[in-house]
């Protein structure tokens, strides 16, 4: 089994340091594995010792859920999982359609979905996936607090929010995790999410650890991208940002190297190291990478080297925003 590394607390729960994110294996990066191919990695990756598992309703429109729901199923009791509402598919006459929703009512409709499709009678960390700016923070985190008092929730998350929002929601219901985008070329947590969910005693959950296959021995060709693949509309992955962005790999390559491990270990290790209550959350579609990503638990990069990472790719080096103008909007965290 990999990841026998100390385990990282997140609430009332102990969760293997590398947890693993679904959403890849129904959404977001080109087409879906087909489902039997999806349902093996899962269950490898129970096998290899993860124990935090990351869906959302908005992953498939539900199908995400759904496969997570139906393969955990038998093994619900020896993993922590996780999932996010506040934000869903919603059906229009020209089809389903992505809709940030906060109020109240839509986040105990979008939680009884949930359950249902993850076949539990529980979430144990259930998150609001993005904080719906038309409905104020305190209500959202209201009615989340009272699917916690129902024993429908276990422990509550936010995701892509500012230090501030994440106090407001705290002073309503404790916050246990802060689920946002943090990596080598994403530091923005590091300017105050990071150090306020230390102070709150919140983990602070990585998502996109290896930047969407950049920070890997096999980024994308984003020339060749599936036509429904997200990247597409990302800036750092438009093709001239893309090019200059190739251009710090192989100093990654070269310092994975010097310590021994690949380049995603390298970037993945570096973040376990950030602080204790870090846990990142990496999601592949391949075995191999799967067992790559997990292997970083053991990395230990020296501190020269990790110096001469954090120089080489950080937001001053790298080309383009991470998310465009209109996806922006949508986020409330602090950016550089
Ligand atoms: N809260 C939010 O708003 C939010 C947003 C985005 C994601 N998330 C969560 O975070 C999870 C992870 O996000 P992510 O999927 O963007 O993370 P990621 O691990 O940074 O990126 C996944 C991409 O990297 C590739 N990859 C992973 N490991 C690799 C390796 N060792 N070598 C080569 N390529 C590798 C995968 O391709 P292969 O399939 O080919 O390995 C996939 O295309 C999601 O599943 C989801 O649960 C949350």
């Amino acid at each position: 089994m990999l990841q026998a590394a100390p385990t990282r607390r997140i609430g009332p729960f102990n969760v293997a340091p590398i947890g693993l994110g679904c959403m890849n294996l129904s959404h977001a990066y080109g087409a879906p594995p087909p489902p039997a191919a999806a349902e093996t990695l899962l269950l490898q990756a129970l096998d290899l010792g993860v124990t935090l598992f990351d869906t959302a309703a908005l992953y498939g429109f539900g199908a995400n859920e759904t496969l997570v729901g139906r393969v955990l199923k038998p093994h619900r009791s020896k993993i922590t999982l996780a999932s996010k509402g506040g934000m869903a598919g919603v059906t229009f006459p020209d089809g389903v359609k992505r809709v940030i929703d906060g109020r109240p009512e839509a986040i105990r409709r979008h939680c009884e979905d949930s359950l249902t499709r993850l076949q539990t009678d529980v979430i144990d960390l259930y998150y609001l996936h993005r904080w719906d700016k038309r409905v104020p923070i305190e209500d959202s985190v209201g009615a989340m607090s009272r699917l916690l008092e129902q024993g429908k929730v276990r422990a509550l998350g936010l995701s892509e929010v500012s230090a501030a929002t994440l106090r407001r929601a705290h002073a309503v219901h404790p916050i246990v995790a802060v689920q946002t985008e943090y990596s080598l070329w994403t530091r923005n947590p590091e300017i105050a999410v990071l150090d306020a969910c230390r102070d709150i005693g919140a983990a602070f959950v990585a998502f996109s650890p290896v930047a969407r296959g950049f920070l890997t021995s096999s980024p994308p060709d984003v020339k060749a991208l599936d036509a429904k693949d997200i990247r597409r509309t990302m800036p750092r992955f438009e093709p001239s940002a893309w090019a200059a962005n190739l251009g710090l790999l192989d100093g990654l390559a070269a310092i994975a190297d010097e310590a021994g491990c690949t380049p995603a270990q390298a970037a993945l290790s570096w973040l376990l190291d950030r602080a204790d209550h870090v846990v990142p959350i990496p999601g592949t579609t391949n075995p191999s990478h799967l067992r790559e990503d997990l292997g970083a638990a053991d990395v230990h990069l020296p501190p020269a080297l990790k110096t001469r990472l954090e120089a080489l790719i950080n937001q001053r080096t790298v080309s383009g925003g991470r998310y465009a103008a209109a996806s922006q909007v949508e986020v409330d965290t602090e950016e550089f």
